[in-house]
């Protein structure tokens, strides 16, 4: 079998897809939080690289992403079948720290923010609790694959149509509620509106954890400084760019700068 090699993809929901490749490097490597960047077509005149979180990886070998089609890049991705090959380079960029033994770790994801953060629920000492915020319940990805992994899930969704009618941060006094003198550490993946909304609730209620920031990339591996973001730094500014790709994706919440 050839590195890149898709072993199979299928469509999951609505617009999602999960792929699974042939990958033994990456798959012996990859963190939780790190992306692989992927050359979908060498013929295609897309000729950037598009970037997805690792899903999962797996002992023989195998890379797993889930994706949603947005776009040109992504409706390539979807018309592939078994046995085509996509060049992979990664893992990419930050991972995510497991929480401290003792502590509640609890996963906020939006939208694809789903896909990245079941590899880090395998590391976690304690099980996870698991908030998903979508739209509406058909961007409601994964929630059966955390369940089963032994999670609490939460949903929230804009319009109401599965679980809490609201914004998912809005779960947040809900978890604290129901863990009365426990410890939260708080992993955020999504879109910027509900990081920043996120990072402000982590930081008036002085909760740890980390986030990360996706953002269009070119290299993705530090060279073109097309990926920057701004983060918290000791500048009369009060920030300064770091490259997503290299730097982050993942960032404490003491590096996050969160502006709208
Ligand atoms: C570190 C990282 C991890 C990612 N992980 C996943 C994942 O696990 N699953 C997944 O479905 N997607 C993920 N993405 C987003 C994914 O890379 C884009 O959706 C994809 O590149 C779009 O390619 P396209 O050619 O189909 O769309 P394009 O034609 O390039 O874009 C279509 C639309 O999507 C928007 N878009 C493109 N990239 C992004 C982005 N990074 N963030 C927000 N909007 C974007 C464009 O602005 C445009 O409106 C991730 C992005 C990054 C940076
Ligand atoms: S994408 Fe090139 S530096 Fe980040």
């Amino acid at each position: 079998m050839k590195c890149g090699e898709i072993l199979e993809n299928h469509l999951l929901k609505t617009d999602y897809y999960r792929i699974r490749f042939y990958a033994p490097e990456i798959a012996a490597k990859a963190l939780p939080g790190q992306f692989v960047h992927v050359r979908i077509d060498e013929n295609s005149i897309h000729i950037l690289r598009r970037p997805f979180s690792i899903h999962d990886t797996a002992p023989d070998g195998s890379v797993t992403l889930v994706y949603k089609v947005v776009g040109a890049g992504t409706r390539e991705l979807a018309a592939k079948k078994s046995g085509d090959i996509c060049d992979l380079l990664g893992p990419l960029g930050t991972s995510y720290t497991p929480a401290p033994a003792g502590t509640i770790p609890v996963m906020v994801a939006g939208g694809y923010g789903s896909a990245a953060m079941y590899m880090l629920t395998r590391t976690m000492p304690n099980p996870a609790v698991v908030l998903i915020g979508a739209r509406s319940s058909a961007d409601v990805i994964l929630d059966d694959v955390y369940q089963a992994a032994g999670c609490q899930v939460k949903i929230a969704t804009n319009d109401g149509s599965m679980g809490h009618k609201g914004f998912v941060t809005e779960l947040i006094d809900e978890v604290i509620a129901e863990n009365p003198g426990r410890d939260l550490v708080i992993y955020g993946c999504g879109p910027k509106p509900m990081l920043v909304a996120l990072g402000k609730i982590m930081k008036a209620k002085n909760l740890p954890g980390e986030l990360s920031f996706d953002h269009l990339m070119g290299c993705g591996v530090g060279a073109c400084f097309g990926c920057v973001v701004k983060v918290a730094a000791d500048t009369p500014e009060g920030w300064a760019y770091a490259r997503a790709c290299k730097d982050g994706p993942v960032f404490d919440i003491d590096k996050c700068y969160l502006d709208e």
